[in-house]
């Protein structure tokens, strides 16, 4: 049976063969290069992909806690500047590579944080810039769950000093690219301590996907809740009503951060912080950062194999139509995509046939 792993390599592949098209194609040839690129990124390009979305609420935070690493620059502000493109893969080893630098192994955490911030840097200068330019990061670990997550800037954070004034609409139109795809899937985070009526990251989930079966409901900062208070509202599916499950999370404080405290640390007192919470405990296994809602979530991903495979399907006749009536070298490359679509398909056709005796049927494929 075909793993997550194998689906995540070839998509790899496939991103990298069309980025070379878009990158070198030009003139006349370019034009159908730009069309398959495109044909990818509207079709399939978010498959297996998680976006995060929200204002400044933790969503560094949470994603750090479902790597299990600390690499991700975090704290008030804008700090997250460019959309990053992590790439979670379940092997033995454990290192980080980024897309610029493909040479360059990192094993030392501390250090793709920093250059995270200098790649940022090096697109933005040194001002508080934004850019849509995706940073490109895989992570290989025995403790990660194959997926593939999007760290974007928050929503709600206003233009401040250097910033021109368009920087609010320009994180809400960035954002909106990535959650409007049809295959990606929206992990809204909002702040316990804000009321949920007002969470930007619903409002747009809602917006984007009003019948919500993609979008996962996180609550971040629950410690830091008015006494005598609590969210089991929200938790509870009552305020607002998702398809899935909503999970409430603690994840460091910045006086946490401040002192360094590691990941391990920081799950211990989320769990205890469940665990004796009067108002949580008969939640307390169902919230928190390494509950059961990932594999949830790559449940909700391999769903969506199924109609993958009819558009990859429809893209091959598609390329094989267009390879007989164009020039050489744009040819070669075309083919190369559609080779790696052809594996592909392969490779989900195999794992519906392992992962479900008599999905054929079902699905219909
Ligand atoms: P982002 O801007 O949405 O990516 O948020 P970050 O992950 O960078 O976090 C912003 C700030 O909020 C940091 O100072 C975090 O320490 C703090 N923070 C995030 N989540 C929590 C939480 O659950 N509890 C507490 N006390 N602080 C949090
Ligand atoms: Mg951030
Ligand atoms: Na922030």
């Amino acid at each position: 049976m075909a793993t997550m792993e194998s689906l995540i390599g070839l998509v790899n592949r496939i991103q990298r063969a069309c980025t070379a098209l878009g990158d070198y194609g030009g003139g006349d040839t370019g034009c159908s290069s730009i069309r398959c690129r495109r044909w990818w990124s509207d079709n399939i390009d978010m498959i297996m992909k998680s976006v995060v979305c929200v204002t400044s609420s933790g969503k560094s935070s949470v994603l750090e806690s479902i790597v299990g690493r600390d690499f991700l620059p975090r704290g008030s502000g804008i700090v997250t500047r460019r959309p990053l493109v992590l790439q979670l893969h379940k092997t033995e080893g454990r290192k980080a590579e980024f897309g610029h630098m493909p040479r360059r192994r990192f094993t030392d955490f501390s250090l793709v944080r920093k250059e995270i911030q200098d790649e940022t840097d090096r697109i933005t200068g040194k001002s508080k810039q934004i850019s849509p330019i995706p940073i490109h990061l895989s992570i290989y670990s025995p403790n990660v769950v194959n997926l593939i997550l999007i760290d974007l800037p928050g929503l709600t954070e206003v233009a401040v000093e250097g910033q021109p004034e368009s920087i609010v609409e320009d994180i809400e139109k960035m954002v909106r690219t990535y959650v409007e795809k049809p295959n990606s899937i929206i992990l809204a985070i909002s702040p316990a301590n804000q009321d949920i009526a007002t969470s930007d990251a619903m409002r747009l989930a809602r917006e984007v996907h009003p019948t919500g079966e993609r979008t996962f409901g996180v609550l971040t900062k629950l410690d830091l809740m008015d006494k005598g208070t609590n969210a089991l509202d929200v938790l509870e599916g009552r305020a607002y009503r998702l398809q899935h499950p909503w999970v409430g999370i603690v994840n460091r404080s910045q006086a946490d951060i401040n002192k360094n405290t590691d990941m391990i640390y920081a799950r211990r007192k989320e769990r205890e912080y469940f665990a004796s919470s009067p108002d949580y405990g008969h939640l307390a296994n169902k919230m928190g950062s390494k509950t059961e809602y990932l594999r949830h979530l790559e449940s909700v991903i391999k769903a969506k194999i199924p109609g993958i495979i009819s558009l990859i399907n429809k893209g091959i006749d598609e390329m094989e139509a267009e390879l007989d009536h164009i020039a050489i070298d744009a040819g070669a490359q075309l083919y190369t995509i559609l080779e790696l679509c052809r594996a592909f398909d392969k490779i989900f056709k195999e794992h519906l046939d392992g992962g479900r005796p008599g999905g054929d049927r079902i699905y219909g494929v």
